[in-house]
């Protein structure tokens, strides 16, 4: 079994590899990642992939258990941790309606949290709150995942992101890279943005005013040395970019619904605008989608966000693997 390693926790049983920084860690932020870290999770995830296709699943992590705590919802987060987690010869802990759990008798995060790191080796927690990884690492002896904390971010989904785009286009460095739609709650937006800080990319910004990248998000991306090109029409990035990533208007978000009804239709890609990209962009989106990409572009092979959903498996197998110490 495996103990956190921050502060006077140790490491039990497993040996980290030479190069495996992730060992017994929280995984919070994309803020914690170095290229070196991305680098070397890709290449674990490629071998995931190698496997699956090959032979389906592993031993590797057997007899490791994952708690899977959901407090929103989800489809592609909350599965393909699961089926990562299966593939790897683990098992799965799943809380993904909070509401048949003793959530609903008041029972707080903390103690929520105490309950499945006694249980399992590494929690998977989806909160609606900024932070609430946090908080739950710090009641934790086990590695907390943050797989979506309210409007503030979604590493795991970043990393499968950046993967993406690595697979796609064989590299990420000298990229125009875009992102539309929802950038004030979409916390996919926030990571992003900030890990491709670690690359050397152009990055352009498409959304209407009340929904522009949140000033912390713009600010940071400007410090670390990125200009921040806004605009309200993707038609004015459109001939010009890599990878066009394009996300869902947050209905769940909005205080006033109004606002929502102003902005939900805003955007929406169709083969007419994807005649006037580049033939060699690739179109990404973080899913589920409801609205913003025509169906019929689902057919275009520029169209990446199904094989975008699938290397989340990949990549999360990979991390479950670092994490647990045996990638
Ligand atoms: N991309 C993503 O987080 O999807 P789910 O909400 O379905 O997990």
């Amino acid at each position: 079994m495996v103990t956190k390693v921050n502060g006077s926790t140790k490491r039990v049983g497993l040996s980290p590899t030479m190069h495996n920084g992730f060992y017994g860690r929280d995984i919070l932020s994309v803020k914690q990642f170095a290229r070196e870290d991305l680098d070397y999770i890709f290449g674990v995830a490629e071998e995931m992939e190698a496997i699956v296709r090959r032979v389906g699943a592993t031993d590797l992590l057997k007899g490791s258990i994952l708690a899977n705590l959901f407090y929103e919802p989800s489809t592609r987060t909350s599965s393909s941790f699961a089926a990562a987690m299966q593939r790897l010869g683990g098992s799965v802990i799943p809380i993904n309606e909070v509401r048949y759990s003793s959530v609903t008798k008041g029972e707080s995060l903390p103690d929520t949290i105490r309950t499945l790191e006694a249980y399992a080796d590494l929690v998977v927690l989806r909160h609606p709150e900024v932070g609430a990884s946090q908080i739950a690492a710090r009641y934790s002896r086990k590695p907390i995942i943050n797989a979506g904390d309210g409007v503030g971010e979604h590493p795991t989904q970043a990393l499968l992101d950046l993967f993406t785009i690595q697979q796609e286009l064989g590299r990420v460095d000298g990229l125009h890279i875009a992102m539309a739609g929802d950038l004030k709650y979409g916390r996919t937006v926030h990571s992003l943005a900030r890990l491709l800080c670690l690359y050397d990319v152009e990055m352009s910004f498409v959304s209407p005013d009340i929904l522009r990248l949140p000033e912390e998000v713009r600010d940071e991306v400007i410090a670390l040395g990125k200009p921040v090109r806004e605009t309200h029409a993707i038609e004015d990035i459109i001939e010009t970019v890599d990878v066009l990533y394009v996300t869902r208007v947050q209905k769940e978000r909005f205080s006033d619904l109004t606002q929502y009804e102003s902005v939900r239709n805003l955007y929406e890609v169709t083969t007419d605008l994807m005649s006037r990209a580049k033939p060699k962009m690739i179109l990404m989106h973080p899913l589920p989608r409801v609205g913003e990409i025509h169906y019929d572009v689902d057919a275009d092979p520029r169209a990446a966000y199904f094989r975008q959903m699938e290397n989340g498996m990949y990549v999360r197998m990979a991390l479950l693997a670092a994490v647990l110490g045996k990638a």
